[in-house]
């Protein structure tokens, strides 16, 4: 029996990863797989919340689980999954739904900023949402949960929902921690540094690094990021750009801030734009050969996955039952 402490962490299929979800969660996710019993998840059941092309999210959720091995999250390790293949996962949300409160859910920010991006849909799946992400959590009794700065609201959510529940029925949950790294927690867009790189950005496409541009596409997008006027290369809150470039220099290179400011101390805005442009593409180069050499081994892909399922559905089942006992849904038959 497996007894190291576990992980659970999840990414929505809504897109192709990008470097944000990279250096803030996917590179910490593989750091992490000696020491813990890791689950990661495309949570493609999250990304119903908003209108999605059928085909466009099959595919997707295969690119992500895809780019999750490629970046060094190994099938052998740790459990790759299908949220959407483990019905479990829907069973306990609705549970907990009935122990959320309408007050919580209104506080949301993500609820608030998605609504005010989607008027013409502000669904109940939307609002949610977050009990869906705790009963991910939940379900598989996580110590930890690495994320970045975004996901932070929803963790807090997460623990009031565990130990409310907790409270009332004896310890059925363990009340997790979030994982948020020092530096890169929250990567910002390239053309607007005052808002996360997301996924989703359809209007402005320079202002995201996905994982499958070109370098060329790249090393242009760098070129491109918006800087300010003053020309001094120093990380500090009134400059954004240069302290967005200064983090993705860092991750990229494992170097520190500091180091990262030494590094580039008497060059211009140009000079560093370049240097961290072509930080990233030597850090994705190795990442990508392995992606396109998974994406073409279709039998390996699908083996991964049922495996996957497999294994969560095993172990998501032993919560879910212990919940339903202790709630007083009648014993099910054998
Ligand atoms: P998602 O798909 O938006 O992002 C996946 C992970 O990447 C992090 N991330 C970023 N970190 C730094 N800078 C950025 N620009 C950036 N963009 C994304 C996110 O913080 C996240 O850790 N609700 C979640 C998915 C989810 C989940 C869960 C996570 C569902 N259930 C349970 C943890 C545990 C989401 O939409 O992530």
């Amino acid at each position: 029996m497996n007894t190291k402490p576990i992980i659970f962490s999840g990414l929505q299929a809504t897109g192709i990863p990008t470097l944000g979800s990279l250096l803030g969660a996917i590179r910490n996710w593989a750091r992490l797989t000696t020491d813990y019993n890791c689950l990661y998840c495309v949570v493609d059941m999250h990304s119903m919340t908003i209108r999605q092309d059928p085909a466009a999210l099959r595919n997707y959720s295969r690119m992500a689980l895809a780019w999750f091995v490629a970046l060094g999250l190994d099938p052998k390790e740790c459990t790759l999954y299908f949220q959407s293949h483990v019905p479990a996962h829907a069973e306990l949300a609705w549970i907990l739904n009935c122990f959320t409160y309408v007050g919580e859910l209104n506080r949301m920010t993500q609820f608030k900023d998605k609504s005010a991006k989607n008027e013409d849909n502000i669904n109940a799946g939307l609002y949610t949402y977050p009990v869906l992400q705790a009963a991910d959590i939940l379900l598989y009794q996580a110590n930890l949960v690495p994320v970045g700065e975004d996901q932070r609201q929803h963790l807090e959510l997460c623990r009031d929902i565990a130990m409310r529940f907790n409270k009332i029925y004896g310890d059925i949950f363990t009340v997790p921690e979030a994982y948020i790294p020092p530096v890169g927690a929250k990567i910002m867009g390239l053309q607007n540094p005052e808002k996360k790189m997301s996924k989703s950005e359809t209007e402005n496409e320079g202002n995201l690094v996905s994982l499958s541009d070109t370098d060329s596409d790249i090393i242009k997008k760098f070129k491109r990021a918006v800087t300010d006027s003053d020309n001094e290369i120093r990380f500090a809150p009134e400059k954004p750009g240069i302290s967005n470039l200064l983090t993705i220099y860092a991750c990229a290179t494992g170097k520190t801030i500091p180091e990262s400011e030494a590094y580039f101390s008497g060059m211009g805005y140009g000079q560093l734009k370049m240097g961290v442009g072509e930080a990233v593409v030597a850090m994705l180069k190795p990442y990508r050969d392995t992606y396109d050499r998974l994406m073409a081994d279709n039998a390996y892909l699908d083996s991964v996955i049922t495996q996957g399922a497999q294994k969560a559905r095993a172990m998501s089942e032993v919560t879910l039952k212990n919940v339903k006992q202790a709630i007083g849904y009648p014993m099910q038959p054998e």
